[in-house]
């Protein structure tokens, strides 16, 4: 347990590494985010400015995360990010889809701030979350202000037990409230409750369901899932997505789901983004990606999509109309 702990302050887990830190502070936020009579209210996407008028003014309310032409630079040189800009609207799930390599994890680090764990730095453009800019601030501090990246791979701390992972997860909270939340999470995932070995021992889904429950643990205003759907199988692939959209509808909580999986991410997702080589060339709703020619020949085309889409590159490469 002890040298578990010392491996998650060495920043074996990044993640959780980063809650350690939180430790040191009471947690800024003051007013319970988990009160369920405000979490279950939908929350207005748009807000009137002028109800004097016979017809008021409608604006879109500002997105919850809204991420505006950044760039992305490793080690100082090697440039990932080239212009990449996405909104998040407050209890959506939004999408953000992409072949290997396209830059999807790199966006997820830039926003959590988890960049810095790894020579990366934003160096344009800009973060906004609820209107502040956060784009350079340490990962402790964005933890804090409700920002939770569960990354990909499913990071969770093998030597311990599940109880003791989601524990972890609550690090930066001090109310009294932890034990109802563990409650919540094992509703969620009854299996984790059952499992009350070692994680390492559990399955590959155990796993990615104890990770998202550790990310709940935080009370997070939003969530940023990396590749949920990695190496399940497709009925686990299911279940998991069908959890993720029932944590967005009961919480409130938003999510930004990075997948390669786009049909699975299209399933729960109102609106998505495409990207390529650090930028995003399309976006649209749900059903407008679905319905797009090029994303049904590259993205969707069935079982082994990945393998059609992108075994014949010339052919991907002349066809694409959005490049
Ligand atoms: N820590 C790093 N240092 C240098 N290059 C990196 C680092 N992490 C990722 N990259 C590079 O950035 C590009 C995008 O990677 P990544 O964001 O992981 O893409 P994706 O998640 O879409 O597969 C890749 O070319 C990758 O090699
Ligand atoms: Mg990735």
């Amino acid at each position: 347990m002890v040298s578990a702990i010392s491996d998650v302050m060495a920043g074996l887990v990044p993640a959780i590494h980063v809650w350690a830190l939180g430790m040191k502070n009471v947690d800024a936020r003051d007013k319970p985010e988990h009160d369920d009579s405000s979490r279950l209210a939908a929350y207005p996407m748009t807000e009137i400015i002028d109800a004097t008028r016979s017809s008021p003014t409608v604006v879109p309310a500002p997105p919850l995360l809204a991420v505006r032409n950044i760039e992305v630079v490793y080690d100082d040189v090697i440039l990932v990010l080239r212009g990449l800009s996405l909104d998040v609207p407050k209890g959506a799930i939004v999408a953000l889809l992409g072949a290997n390599g396209a830059g999807k994890s790199t966006t997820l680090k830039a926003i959590s701030g988890l960049l810095k764990t790894e020579d990366g730095e934003v160096t344009r453009g800009e973060i906004l979350f609820e209107g502040s800019a956060i784009a350079g601030i340490d990962p402790d501090k964005i933890v804090r202000r409700g920002i939770f990246q569960v990354m990909e791979g499913r990071r969770i701390v093998a030597d311990m037990t599940s109880l003791e992972n989601l524990r972890l997860g609550a690090f930066t909270r001090r109310d009294r409230e932890v034990d109802a939340d563990l409650d919540m999470v094992f509703n969620y995932f009854p299996r984790l409750k059952e499992r009350t070995g070692l994680a390492g021992y559990l399955s590959g889904g155990e796993q990615q369901m104890l990770a998202i429950g550790r990310a709940l643990m935080a009370r997070p205003k939003m969530i940023l899932m990396d590749e949920p759907s990695m190496g399940l199988s497709p009925l686990l692939v299911k279940e998991v997505f069908s959890i993720i959209q029932k944590i967005n509808r009961d919480l409130g909580v938003t999510i930004l789901l990075v997948e390669q999986n786009a049909r699975a991410a299209l399933s729960v997702a109102s609106h998505g983004y495409i990207m390529e080589q650090g930028k995003v060339v399309l976006d649209g709703t749900a059903d407008e990606l679905r319905d797009n020619e090029d994303v049904k020949e590259f993205y969707l085309g069935g079982a082994g999509d990945q393998r059609k889409s992108f075994k014949n590159l010339k052919s991907f490469k002349r066809r694409k109309r959005w490049l």
